[in-house]
């Protein structure tokens, strides 16, 4: 059985109902603070926080549990800078916790969500895994953190790993049974979903004077569902004796905002108000990353690359 934290959050339910469709046996521990006991719609569900080591232990009692994906964890680059504490306390704090337990019951095999936010401003587009890891902010530090701690981990304990290192996570299931749903919202895709629903009444593009063909900043979207199936893949490589290693998950393609706000007009038919504003602290110009190494190693082959239907799914899921 796997063991899929976080499995009630975005990416998170993609990886579970992939599992489950391919025939492994998962229970998802979450504590709902912002994941939705919706998505849990395979599997079983343990309601448990990673803060606390007797009930993680509880579900390693409860479930014969032989490898763990870890999604769960806090995920605002904006908020990690106010409220470190909480990244600090939620992301590193509760994976030891979740790490000894594993020790405990001697499970050995983990799949971790890390991020390109490791990369901090990239000297070298597209961003390969041995680039340096300079965080600029303490979500990103977080990550890198655990990075560190996973390999004096495998070293000292035998505790065998992946470290995924997603891009831009976007999209929805194609069958519009989960989706991207965060509050608040923060992420450009949804936001300009929101604006063509008239949910909102614009979308406010952070920066139109960066050096980029359209002054917009570039991001490297990648669709979820194609996220889920490097995790299927990883859990597949560790069983089959592969080495701790770390990968990016993206398309090896950037999108600008101006690019993803006019894809947006053409497949919603509306007519998105985008309205120019100033930059956001923190906000890299461009993040491509390469994922020949996940292409190569773990035999990734991301299915849904485009923009047109990474946000016709969006779109679709939106609609529901
Ligand atoms: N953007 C806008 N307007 C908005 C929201 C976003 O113009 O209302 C822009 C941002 O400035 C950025 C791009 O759209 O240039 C994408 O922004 P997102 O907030 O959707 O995504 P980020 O690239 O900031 O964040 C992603 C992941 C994080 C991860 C980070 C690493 O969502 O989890 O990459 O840099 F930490």
């Amino acid at each position: 059985m796997i063991l899929i934290t976080g499995g009630a959050g975005y990416v998170g339910a993609h990886a579970n109902k992939l599992l489950n469709q391919n025939g492994y046996k998962t229970v998802v521990f979450d504590n709902l603070s912002t994941g939705h006991r919706e998505f849990v719609k395979w599997g079983e569900f343990f309601p448990g926080d990673l803060a606390d080591r007797e009930q993680i232990r509880h579900c390693f009692h409860t479930y014969p549990i032989e490898a763990v994906m870890h999604f769960g964890g806090v995920a605002y680059v904006g908020e990690s800078v106010t409220d470190p504490a909480k990244y600090y306390r939620n992301n590193v704090v509760n994976t030891l916790n979740l790490l000894d337990v594993m020790r405990e019951f001697h499970v050995s095999t983990l799949i971790f969500s890390s991020s390109c936010v490791v990369y901090g401003i990239p000297e070298i587009i597209p961003i390969p895994e041995n680039h340096p890891l300079r965080p600029i902010n303490p979500y990103g530090r977080c990550k890198r953190t655990v990075e560190d701690i996973l390999q004096d981990y495998e070293k000292a304990y035998g505790i065998r790993h992946v470290n995924l290192r997603y891009f831009n996570a976007a999209g929805a299931d194609p069958d519009a049974e989960i989706g991207e749903r965060h509050d608040p919202e923060t992420h450009l895709i949804p936001l300009v979903l929101d604006a063509a629903s008239g949910r909102k009444e614009d979308v406010k593009i952070f920066g139109t004077d960066y050096e980029t063909a359209d002054g917009t900043c570039i991001r490297d979207y990648i669709h979820v569902t194609d996220l889920a199936h490097a995790h299927l893949l990883a859990l597949q490589y560790l069983t089959n004796g592969g080495s701790s290693d770390s990968f990016n998950l993206g398309n090896g393609n950037g999108f600008s905002v101006r690019e993803v706000i006019e894809t947006a007009r053409r497949i919603t038919g509306k007519d998105i108000k985008a309205t120019p504003w100033e930059r956001r602290d923190g906000d890299p110009p461009v993040l491509i990353g390469s994922a020949e190494k996940a292409m190569n190693t773990l035999h990734w082959k991301p299915r849904y690359h485009d923009l047109t239907t990474l946000i016709r799914t969006a779109w679709t899921w939106h609609k529901k």
